[in-house]
């Protein structure tokens, strides 16, 4: 997305929030950072916005959300990762699942999301996911209890890559994993190699277009 009236040149990676075919709109949330989301935030209702799209891939483990079906899925999200955890609750709602929600709204006031977790039925609980880079106690607790007492299809994580990865490490492979796509995207073609990320033996993958199940991502990544 670009403010069409701002002297910039590079657009903004957004996720979509959600989507009305009849009615032609997004709905996207917007975390006002850096110059980039300064200038959009300053477009006002009925000012026209630039927008680019789309660039699909945002979501790993896609194989694993079609595939859940009837049965009881958990959903995780902490941030801004609340918004794209959006469509991907619509889908498992619409698959006839029961939706559970975990949900850490920091660094926020309100879960944002709440009337989409109302609308999808889902149950939430509240916590908080991480502290200084490692899984906080309670989070662990919930999962362990969860996925002793429900048949869980899908656990799909939207948050920063690290709750992620040690969402993905404590789970071990017991439940089917989805997530949300990090890479910094720019050209979504697999040209530019903005969202390029190493990996052992000099493997480079281009994740704007990779699909693969989350368990993948982390394997083998060369963090330096
Ligand atoms: S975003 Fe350009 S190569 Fe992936």
């Amino acid at each position: 997305m670009r403010n069409p009236s701002t002297m910039q040149f590079y657009d903004t990676p957004i996720s979509i929030m959600d989507v009305n075919l009849e009615e032609n709109t997004i709905k996207v949330a917007i975390d006002v950072k850096g110059i980039k989301t300064k200038n959009i935030n300053k477009l006002k209702e009925d000012d026209k916005v630039l927008v680019r799209a789309p660039f699909w891939n945002g979501v790993f483990g896609l194989k694993n959300i079609y595939m859940a079906r009837e049965g009881t899925s958990l959903v995780l999200a902490r941030g801004i990762g609340m918004a794209p955890m959006v469509p991907v609750l619509k889908k498992l709602y619409a698959n006839g699942n029961k939706i559970i929600a975990i949900i850490d709204k920091t660094p926020y006031e309100n879960i944002f999301i709440d009337k989409y977790l109302k609308m999808y039925d889902a149950k939430i609980i509240e916590l908080n996911t991480i502290q200084n880079g490692k899984l906080t106690d309670e989070v662990k607790e919930q999962l362990v209890k969860l996925t002793q007492e429900e048949n869980v299809n899908i656990l799909h994580c939207a948050g920063p890559d690290i709750l992620i990865y040690n969402i993905e490490k404590f789970m071990g492979g017991k439940v089917k994993l989805s997530c949300c796509n990090n890479a910094k995207m720019c050209c979504g073609e697999g040209v530019c190699g903005s969202c390029s990320t190493r990996y052992k033996g000099h493997v480079v993958k281009r994740l704007c277009k990779v699909q693969t199940d989350p368990s993948n991502i982390f394997e083998g990544r060369r963090l330096i």
